[in-house]
């Protein structure tokens, strides 16, 4: 496993309402049980050698949800950032997020604040989590960020290159994930770190993510390492 181990590897926690459906239980129970698969990962990843996780949390669409959902995850939210607040003392992991905090409650955000604060000089695994995340949006407000500039006379429209798009994204200076792990058996990116996982591989099963565990994890970097990673070129060149 050491050689070739994804760096950064993003998951889409697909299929913790599917989860609950069949045990006849809310779905927020699924999510809760989600989290409790997102801690397996955590405490695995840094030994597999994977220094960066991002999660898909909360979408800019998820709000769409029934409003008792939506006050699920947000207090699934609020109690695992408390406990990684609280277990950051003993450890040595850090967090961010990405995603439009603004829309969350103010209690929330600072809850994050102070998490993202008091872990920022570790040196563990560093989580990230999306919450209000959407790639569009996040692509948007980098370019209007970008847009800004250029009227204030500070920045050429030609001087816009990749890699500045790259900086004005919530993620930077997090490096692209070079693994999208998606559960549950959708092949979508629903709109998930579009302008990073430009050439990530992507990695689907079928499992639902409340029952996904380190096997699976280590399943999934194994077939990473057998992908022939081309990035547009040819492997032979
Ligand atoms: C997708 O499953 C999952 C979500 C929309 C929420 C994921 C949130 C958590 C696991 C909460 C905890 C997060 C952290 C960072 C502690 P779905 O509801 O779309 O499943 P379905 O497709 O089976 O209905």
């Amino acid at each position: 496993m050491a050689n070739n181990v994804p760096k950064h590897i993003a998951i889409i926690m697909d299929g913790n309402g599917r989860w609950a459906k069949k045990r006849m239980l809310p779905r927020v129970m699924g999510h809760k049980m989600g989290a409790d698969a997102l801690d397996r990962m955590l405490n695995a990843a840094g030994s597999l050698g994977v220094e960066h996780i991002t999660v898909y949390a909360f979408s800019t669409e998820n709000w769409k949800r029934a409003e008792e959902e939506v006050k699920g995850i947000m207090g699934i939210l609020r109690e695992y950032i408390n406990k990684y607040f609280r277990e950051y003392i003993n450890s040595d992991f850090r967090v961010d997020s990405v995603g439009d905090l603004s829309r969350l409650a103010p209690d929330l955000q600072e809850d994050i604040a102070r998490l993202k604060e008091a872990s920022k000089d570790r040196k563990g695994i560093h989580l990230t989590i999306a919450m209000n995340y959407g790639g569009r949006d996040e692509i948007k407000r980098a370019v209007q960020k970008l847009a800004q500039r250029v009227k204030d006379g500070e920045l050429q429209p030609e001087d816009i290159t990749e890699e500045l798009i790259s900086q004005n994204l919530d993620s930077y200076p997090t490096p692209d994930p070079e693994l999208v792990i998606r559960t549950s058996g959708e092949f979508r990116t629903s709109n998930f770190l579009l302008w990073q996982s430009a050439y990530a591989e992507y990695y689907i099963t079928d499992k639902l993510w409340p029952d996904f565990t380190v096997e699976d994890l280590k399943d999934a970097i194994k077939s990473y390492q057998g992908r022939d990673r081309r990035f547009g070129g040819r492997n032979e060149e």
